[in-house]
This record gives structure tokens, C-alpha cells and sequence, in this order.
């Protein structure tokens, strides 16, 4: 498999067996790491990271990877570059792309991210948009597959916004992979119809199905995964929590929601999460709204179930995979 020379911007742009690749590259190259086996053959390579969001998990991702791959890194933060503000995506990407061999960008539209990769003339991956999130997808899916042994077949509900960044990927991942995709939250935070339409052709071909439902009971049950976000995303105006709140609490990630699932489900989230009151902002919320627990409880998130760290660390492997599979093997 050949994937050098490739933008990684939404796995819409991949096949299956390309996916398949990715996540076989990464379970090989997380077994080096825990052997200590080196992989740093791309000295001499530079990439920049670019976040006009912020980040823990996929800023330390791309540097872990890219250090042990040898690589030197740049970040640029969402305050202290020319990007977007003094100058255009289009001339950025043309002087980024003269310096570096590959670029990450995280930020708001989709287009931006597409903008970039149109005229860097280095493989520019997406390391989330108000779209999608596609390094996320490869460390859920490789998560998923450690602890099932597949992919096809397993169901995967996620409860709370199914319309934006990861509702979206983990339909398109499901819909590709042959696994059965299930949004299972008010039908107002139902993922667009398009993209729908889209993810039923892939899952003609895969196997996978698609359902939307309202019903708590019925959607979650048999379920192997359970998977949640957060119920307002990074760029979101403060105004919508009120929403948010009303419509999505029916789909909290509660024990009853795991054991109706049954005890061999997952529990995965891609994190941060708001699942107690250790954070300032999660705090601020709880308290503005009087709320006991928001998109999953505690219980949940730190029960035997939870494999949300697991998950984390995956998003290293992942992301060198990516790398590795674009700037090609060595
Ligand atoms: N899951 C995820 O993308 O985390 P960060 O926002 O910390 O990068
Ligand atoms: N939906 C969340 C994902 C964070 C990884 C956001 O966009 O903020």
C-alpha cells in the first residue's frame, strides 16, 4: 500500500483497505515503541503544527510521533502566527509548504484544512475541524479492534451532537469498516442528511448499517461501544449550553445506558470530557445549570467499562502512522 504523497483530511478520501493499512501500521510501529525499537529514520524532516483551536492529546501526539520518528516540530498556536488574521491560508500553505514536509492543522471550517492542502505541496493532515476529526477515528478504531479482535460487525452508538466533528467521522469510519453506526439522540442533533446519503453508499459495499433514534432503550442495547463528546465543541458560543443541556441530558451516558448495552460494552469518549467537577469550566457549567453530571457520569467514565485512555494513547500511534504512511515508509 502506497499512501505517500497524500493528504489525510477526512477518511471519506480513503478506502478501506487504506484505512485497514493505517491501522495495521500503527499497531505495528505502538509494538516497536513498547520494544523500544527505534524508528526515527525521517531525520532531517520538519513538520509544522498548526492549532487555531487548542489541544492536549493531538499537539502531543504529533510531537511525541514526530520526535520519535526523528523530526523536528514547529507549533504555531492559535494566537501567535500570521495565519488567517495578516495572511491568507493560500499563501501561508505556499510558504509552510518551502519549509516543512508535512503539516497538520487543526481549526474551524473544513475548507480551510482543504484550502491548505491545495497549495502546500506537502501532505497536510486534519487534526480536527468543525467537520471532522480523522486521527481521532484511527486511535478509536484501533482501540475498538485491540479489545474486540475486529472491526465488522460491532456496534457503535454515539449519543449527544451527531452532527458535528465526531458524530460525522465515527458514521463515515462505521460506514467503511462494516460496522453498524448508531445516533442515538434527539432528532434535532441527527447528522446531516448528506452525509447520510453518503455513508449508505459506503455501507453497501461494507456491510454496515446506519441508524438514527430517538430511543434511548432500543439504540444502546446489544451495543459493543458506547461512545459520547462533549455536548458544546471548542469555537461554540457559550449561548447554545442552555440547548444543549435540555436536548442532550435524555442521552447521557449513564450505568443503566452500560447495562442495557451489556457488560461486554466500551465505554470510549475522545476526550477532554466533562465528567466531574475537577475542571474550571466544567465546574462553571455544572454550577450555572444545577447539573449532577453532564455528557457521561463519573461512575462510567472511571468503571472497568471505560477504556478512554486506552483510546488517548492510541492517538500517538495513530497519528505516526499517518506520518509514516504519507511521507512514505522507510
Ligand atoms: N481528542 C482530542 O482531539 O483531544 P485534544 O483536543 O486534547 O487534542
Ligand atoms: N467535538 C469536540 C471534539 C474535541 C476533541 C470539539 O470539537 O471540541
Amino acid at each position: 500500500m502506497d499512501l505517500k504523497g497524500r493528504n489525510f483530511l477526512t477518511l471519506k478520501d480513503f478506502t478501506p483497505e487504506e484505512i485497514t493499512y493505517m491501522l495495521d501500521l500503527a499497531a505495528d510501529l505502538k509494538d516497536k515503541k513498547k520494544k523500544g525499537i527505534p524508528v526515527d529514520k525521517y531525520r532531517g524532516m520538519n513538520v509544522a503544527l498548526i492549532f487555531e483551536k487548542t489541544s492536549t492529546r493531538t499537539r502531543c501526539a504529533f510531537e511525541v510521533a514526530a520526535h520519535d520518528m526523528g523530526m523536528g516540530t514547529t507549533y504555531l498556536d492559535p494566537t501567535g502566527s500570521q495565519i488567517g488574521k495578516k495572511e491568507s491560508i493560500e499563501d501561508t500553505a505556499r510558504v509552510l509548504g518551502r519549509m516543512f514536509d508535512g503539516i497538520e492543522y487543526r481549526g474551524f471550517g473544513q475548507e480551510i484544512v482543504e484550502d491548505l492542502a491545495k497549495y502546500a505541496g506537502v501532505p497536510v493532515w486534519n487534526g480536527l475541524t468543525n467537520e471532522y476529526h480523522p486521527t481521532q477515528m484511527l486511535a478509536d478504531m484501533l482501540t475498538i479492534r485491540e479489545h474486540f479482535g475486529h472491526l465488522k460487525g460491532i456496534k457503535l452508538v454515539y449519543m449527544g451532537d451527531a452532527r458535528y466533528n465526531m458524530g460525522n467521522s465515527l458514521m463515515i469510519a462505521c460506514a467503511k469498516l462494516g460496522m453498524h453506526f448508531v445516533a442515538c439522540t434527539s432528532k434535532n442533533y441527527f447528522p446531516n442528511a448528506e452525509l447520510v446519503e453518503t455513508c449508505q453508499g459506503y455501507a453497501k459495499e461494507s456491510g454496515a448499517t446506519i441508524t438514527l433514534t430517538e430511543d434511548v432503550e432500543s439504540g444502546t442495547k446489544d451495543a459493543d461501544v458506547i461512545y459520547t463528546d462533549v455536548w458544546v465543541s471548542m469555537g461554540e458560543p457559550d449561548e447554545v449550553w442552555e440547548e444543549r443541556i435540555r436536548e442532550l441530558s435524555p442521552y447521557k451516558v449513564t450505568k443503566k445506558v452500560m447495562e442495557n448495552a451489556g457488560e461486554k460494552a466500551i465505554f470510549l469518549h475522545c476526550l477532554p470530557a466533562f465528567h466531574d467537577l475537577k475542571t474550571k469550566i466544567g465546574k462553571q457549567i455544572y454550577e450555572k445549570y444545577g447539573l449532577t453530571d453532564m455528557e457521561v457520569t463519573d461512575e462510567v467514565f472511571e468503571s472497568s467499562q471505560s477504556k478512554v485512555f486506552d483510546e488517548a494513547e492510541n492517538r500517538m500511534h495513530t497519528i505516526k502512522a499517518v506520518m509514516v504512511a504519507t511521507l512514505g515508509e522507510r
